[in-house]
């Protein structure tokens, strides 16, 4: 059976990958994007979405008059966001506050009366900074790793699992993203919505407008590639913090199956990322971006944290993997090269935005 798909924040980097691939395996599918154009390089994505026959509406989720001129939708996938995680920290919140949620309340209320399916992109920001800091970690050459011993719940040597604390700060960004995790929750149960959320960890790809504050996997290829300066930032300035990368690929094929399967997944949560596999310190992106791009940049140590950094983050899967025997395929070496490729094609469209 056809579906009619609204992708919000399609033309960012998830949105607009998810549209695209969604449309050239289900060509029948209705596939609207409805994005802002706020990101820096979304505009990019345009082209990309008209030539694959992905629909876009400029609209804004702040507005919930912008919702009128769409038509009756089956699955929503909220993919659009302020991303950043200093967001609303080095400036004023309103933004972040009235996208993350706000929007989010405006997608929900759109969902109510279309009954459409609600999958959420949610983040692991939404677990608590000096939680994630009393995480047991052992030292390396070249990495933190976690310890597998270890005083608080929800974490092992496997990663972050949905058991993990949410007490605590966690950054404005991370708030608004629980805030509107909870009213998906009591709009499933009070209204009868069929929802997932999903807290992915550091997701990547070719295509992703990386910046320092979000997107640091494209960032690190892109400054290797136009042999410009870096930084480690906090933990001693020596480049130790690990996260877990997930491919667009891998998450597509998730959430592929989520909007297909939703009666047997509704209401759950997910910690969904690379996983241990696809774990990977800045000190070890930097060699890994100096073997594919045959570069080697200037990197200054700087060694005093910044606000909202934290040491370490690695999505424990099992769950999901239980749930619907996904995992991730897509090692580090084979992320990277994807983006550099990628890079190296469309350098000079991509560098008023990456370099
Ligand atoms: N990329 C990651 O590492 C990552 C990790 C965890 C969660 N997420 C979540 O995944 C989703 C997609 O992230 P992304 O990496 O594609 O970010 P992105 O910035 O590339 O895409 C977000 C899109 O939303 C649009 N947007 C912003 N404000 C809007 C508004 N008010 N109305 C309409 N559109 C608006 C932007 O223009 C942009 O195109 C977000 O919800 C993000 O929080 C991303």
């Amino acid at each position: 059976m056809s579906k009619t798909i609204l992708i919000t924040g399609g033309a960012g980097f998830v949105g607009s990958c998810l549209g695209i691939r969604l449309k050239s395996l289900y060509p029948p599918y209705k596939i609207i994007a409805l994005d802002n154009l706020k990101r820096r390089g979304s505009e990019l994505n345009l082209k990309r979405l008209r030539e694959s026959g992905v629909e876009f509406f400029h609209g804004d989720i702040r507005s919930p008059e912008d919702f009128n001129v769409l038509p009756k939708i089956d699955v929503i996938i909220e993919a659009s966001a302020e991303a950043s995680v200093l967001a609303g920290i080095d400036a004023a919140p309103d933004y972040v506050v009235n996208t993350n949620l706000g929007g989010t309340i405006n997608c929900l209320n759109f969902a109510l009366k279309n009954k459409s399916d609600l999958i959420f992109l949610s983040t692991s920001r939404v677990y608590p900074i000096e939680k994630i800091e009393e995480i047991e970690f052992e030292e390396t050459e070249t990495r933190f790793n976690i310890s597998s011993t270890q005083k608080i719940k929800g974490v092992s040597d496997q990663g972050i699992n949905e058991n993990f604390s949410l007490e605590g700060y966690r950054s404005i960004y991370g708030a608004t993203k629980l805030c509107s995790e909870l009213l998906i929750q009591e709009y499933r149960q009070f209204y009868g919505l069929k929802t997932i959320i999903n807290r992915c960890g550091v997701l990547t790809g070719a295509w992703q407008m990386g910046k320092a504050d979000q997107g640091i996997v494209v960032l690190w290829a892109a400054r290797h590639f136009w042999n410009q300066n870096l930084s480690y930032f906090g933990y001693g300035g020596r480049g130790k913090q690990v996260r877990d990368i997930l491919h667009i690929n891998d998450l597509y094929r998730l959430i592929d199956y989520q909007i297909h399967k939703i009666d047997s997944l509704n209401g759950q949560i997910f910690n969904v990322g690379g996983g241990l596999g696809t774990s990977v310190s800045l000190c070890e992106l930097t060699k890994y971006c100096q073997e594919i791009t045959g570069e080697k940049v200037p990197i200054e140590a700087v060694p005093e944290n910044r606000p909202a950094d934290i040491r370490i983050y690695v999505s424990d899967n099992s769950k999901i993997t239980k749930a619907t025997g996904w995992r991730p395929e897509i090692g580090v070496r084979e992320i990277l090269e994807d983006i550099y490729i990628w890079i190296k094609d469309h350098q000079s469209s991509l560098q008023y935005v990456l370099k």
